[in-house]
């Protein structure tokens, strides 16, 4: 037998998308009397038996409470919620265990950020800086910070291919600019943002940088410590683990000097009632009893995902993009939005005077799943004069023949529509 070491490519041509299929139990139903074609990834990701089976695990055998029992079922949990922030380290390549933060999602940990570093660091007069793509969690976080402290939200621009304008966002990184929140992927668009160079030109300037990872986590390998971020924010469900669970990476030396950000249990080492000293990470962050079932399913979710490899599935969801962005565009009268160079996993489109919620309706008579809607990004949807967009996301379980489904609804829609 060979043990010569395979080629990425080698590699990817064993990426057995059918078998695949068969760890995701969910897929294999009709829905109004049609396979499911379920290409709504990019809101939220479809769970593998391996996450299911390890949440059912925890619950039927080891329900306990973490950090606090001597008991044999306390210790399993313990060990098994710690084992999943080993798992989320080595995934986006944290140097240390104790930068990797347990809270909800994507949503709390830019929340978290913003009440513990923002309060500290942004003053009066102070700037944030994001770009007109992200997501409402990565805006609204920081519209509350600037009101609270009289700080300023800067927006750079994207042209009209949902590209960053890499000079203009040069241009606004300044002496106030105290951080700057950018995503790595856009959940409207699918453009990837080019997450080095923007960290190398805001840390020239001794500005940190807040990376959204929810859409590139499940879809590129990620290494925190080459893109050189200061804080990189993931959800669990995106990403084939539960909802409710996520992770907040951010520099060692950064979060030991932000203040906590909820007060209670497990964050504390002792309390008195003049005094209270704060736990050591990352312990200090993680208040309260966690989600301890969900953890252990995001810990299993990124076991699978390494099975797999990321570097399988980003070339796999790669052909699936350029194919049905190819397919799409041979249908009169659809037209892509966003059309960036650098893109992944998402694919908008608009059709003429048709609203997208029609389409998404007759989609779903065919068993294809796909969001409509702005996609909790109205900045985007302004940026291009349109009300909504359809999206369809892609999954590393999905195929060319969903692509062709998703083809098919969209020449129905078009029979039913004019
Ligand atoms: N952020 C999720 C989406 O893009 C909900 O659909």
């Amino acid at each position: 037998m060979s043990t010569a070491v395979k080629t990425p490519q080698q590699l990817h041509t064993e990426f057995d998308v059918y078998r695949i299929r068969e760890d995701f139990p969910v897929l294999a139903q009709q829905v109004h009397g049609k396979p499911l074609v379920y290409l709504d990834n990019a809101a939220t990701t479809q769970k593998p038996l391996a996450v299911i089976d390890a949440i059912s695990h925890y619950y039927r055998c080891d329900n306990s409470n973490i950090h606090r029992g001597v008991h044999a079922l306390s210790e399993r949990a313990t060990e098994a919620y710690e084992n999943a922030r080993g798992a989320a380290q080595g995934f986006i390549n944290a140097a240390d265990r104790k930068e990797i933060i347990f809270l909800r999602g994507t949503t709390e940990a830019i929340n978290l950020v913003a009440q513990t570093y923002g309060r500290e660091h942004v003053g009066a007069g102070d700037e944030v800086l994001i770009t007109a793509m992200e997501h409402h969690s990565n805006i609204v976080p920081w519209q509350i910070l600037c009101k609270q402290k009289g700080a300023k939200l800067r927006v750079a621009p994207i042209n009209d291919r949902g590209e960053l304008v890499l000079e203009e966002f040069e241009k606004l990184l300044g002496p106030k600019t105290k951080l700057v929140a950018v995503s790595h992927l856009s959940n409207a668009l699918g453009t990837i943002n080019p997450i080095k160079q923007i960290t190398r030109m805001a840390h020239e300037r001794g500005i940190p940088v807040l990376v959204d990872g929810a859409q590139a986590a499940p879809r590129m390998p990620v290494d925190v410590q080459d893109l050189d971020c200061d804080f990189y924010a993931v959800s669990g469900h995106k990403m084939y683990a539960p909802t409710g669970i996520g992770f907040l990476y951010g520099k060692a030396a950064l979060l030991e000097a932000m203040p906590p950000y909820q007060g209670g249990g497990d964050m504390i080492a002792s309390v008195t009632f003049d005094k209270t000293v704060y736990n050591r990470l990352p312990y200090k962050f993680e208040a309260g009893t966690p989600n301890i079932a969900d953890t252990i399913g995001l810990g299993a979710a990124i076991e699978y995902l390494n099975q797999l490899g990321l570097e399988n599935i980003e070339p796999h969801e790669a052909e699936l993009l350029a194919y049905a962005t190819a397919e799409v565009q041979k249908i009169p009268g659809v037209e892509v939005v966003g059309t960036a160079r650098e893109k992944a996993g998402v694919l908008s489109f608009v059709m003429g005077e048709i609203h997208p919620h029609d389409i998404g309706t007759i989609l779903d008579s065919e068993g294809v799943a796909v969001r409509t809607g702005h996609h909790c990004a109205q900045p985007v949807m302004q940026r291009y004069g349109i009300p909504a967009t359809v999206r369809a996301s892609f999954g590393l379980y999905n195929t060319r023949e969903e692509v062709d489904a998703l083809v098919r609804g969209i020449r129905k829609v078009k029979e039913v529509m004019g």
